[in-house]
């Protein structure tokens, strides 16, 4: 098929984990929230078969129809992957071997914990899709898992769907994404520890410890499922402070799974020293960022503790995916 029109832009939000991460890949309730930063895909047919990309993440390149249709085998570099894996999909979807020029804008840092990879293939699925037609959000999702499966080592879907329908979730992978219609007023601050980290082998190194000490994770799954579930209530009640402590303990679990490192426990810990209802890493961990639930007080106090990082403020973003021409 040929593209209906001859350019187009999406979006999708990035993301941070609120409780659950890790166990969530073992069938245990998660709650995400997207965040008020994105990624702008831009995408202009070609009239060759070459896909070029560039991007203000450190990644571009010029690919040919081969290595496209190759994306699952080849190495390419970090997030080249999965943009290739979901261009090609969103092509093949349409019966398409067109060529794109592709050019990407995230407002905010990748491999982080923040959903850079899950927000870029959406936001790619759904730019390339958009030349030649109109793809459901559920579609989106389902594709840019693939592209997901991809880099990551046996992911639930929960950054997917956060990023594709956006808001407060609540996600398990037997039920999937079940909106949470709350009208809390959540301000958390995202601190990027600066370091970078694979999710893939944060990952693999919880099953390790799974397949090595069931009892343990057995226990610590089943205390995650309870403070998520306790969660749902305080999230329900708006009850911040409760919240807030509750995110504290979730952090004291990771790092007994062993995914927090030393620079995450000491934000967590300047967080609540200076006034955070509570803190906690956020996503795979071994680095990335950590949250911090925050009231007016506490803000701009943590904030200024937090000057030789990169830090920043994000409400609860309730646009997903979004196709912007
Ligand atoms: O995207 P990240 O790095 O925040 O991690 C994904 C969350 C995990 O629960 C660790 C893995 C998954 O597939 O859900």
């Amino acid at each position: 098929m040929k593209p209906i029109k001859k350019r187009a832009r999406a979006s999708a939000p990035g993301k941070v984990i609120l409780f659950g991460e890790h166990f969530v890949v073992y069938g245990k309730p998660a709650i995400l929230a997207s965040i008020d930063k994105r990624v702008y895909v831009d995408v202009v047919a070609r009239s060759d078969d070459r896909v070029t990309i560039k991007s203000n993440m450190g990644f571009k390149g010029t690919f040919s129809k081969h290595d496209l249709e190759n994306v699952k085998e080849k190495k390419f570099r970090s997030l080249v992957q999965p943009v290739l894996a979901a261009a090609n999909d969103a092509m093949q979807e349409f019966d398409s071997s067109t060529g794109l020029d592709l050019s990407i804008r995230a407002e905010f840092p990748h491999a982080v914990g923040l959903g850079s990879s899950a927000s870029i293939s959406i936001a790619t699925i759904a730019a390339v899709g958009s030349l030649f037609g109109k793809l459901s959000k559920q579609k989106i999702c389902d594709m840019s898992l693939d592209a997901e499966r991809i880099v990551h080592n046996n992911p639930s879907g929960a950054d997917s769907a956060i990023c594709t329908y956006g808001g407060l979730m609540l996600f398990d992978k037997s039920s999937g994404a079940s909106p949470m219609n709350s009208k809390i007023d959540m301000h958390l601050i995202v601190v990027d520890s600066g370091v970078k980290r694979i999710t893939g082998k944060l990952v693999s190194g919880v099953k390790k410890l799974r397949e090595s000490n069931a009892e343990l994770f057995e226990g610590l799954a089943t205390m995650s499922s309870s403070i998520t579930s306790q969660a749902r209530k305080a999230i329900k009640n708006k009850d911040y402070a409760e919240l807030g402590s509750l995110m504290t303990l979730n952090h004291s679990l990771l790092r007994r799974l062993g995914v927090s490192r030393n620079v995450l426990d000491k934000l967590v810990d300047i967080a609540l020293k200076n006034g955070a209802l509570g803190a906690k890493m956020t996503g795979a961990g071994g680095g990335g960022c950590i949250i911090a639930l925050v009231n007016e007080s506490s803000r701009k106090k943590i904030l200024r503790e937090m000057k030789n990082y990169d830090a920043f403020v994000s409400k609860v973003e309730h646009k997903g995916v979004i196709v912007e021409n």
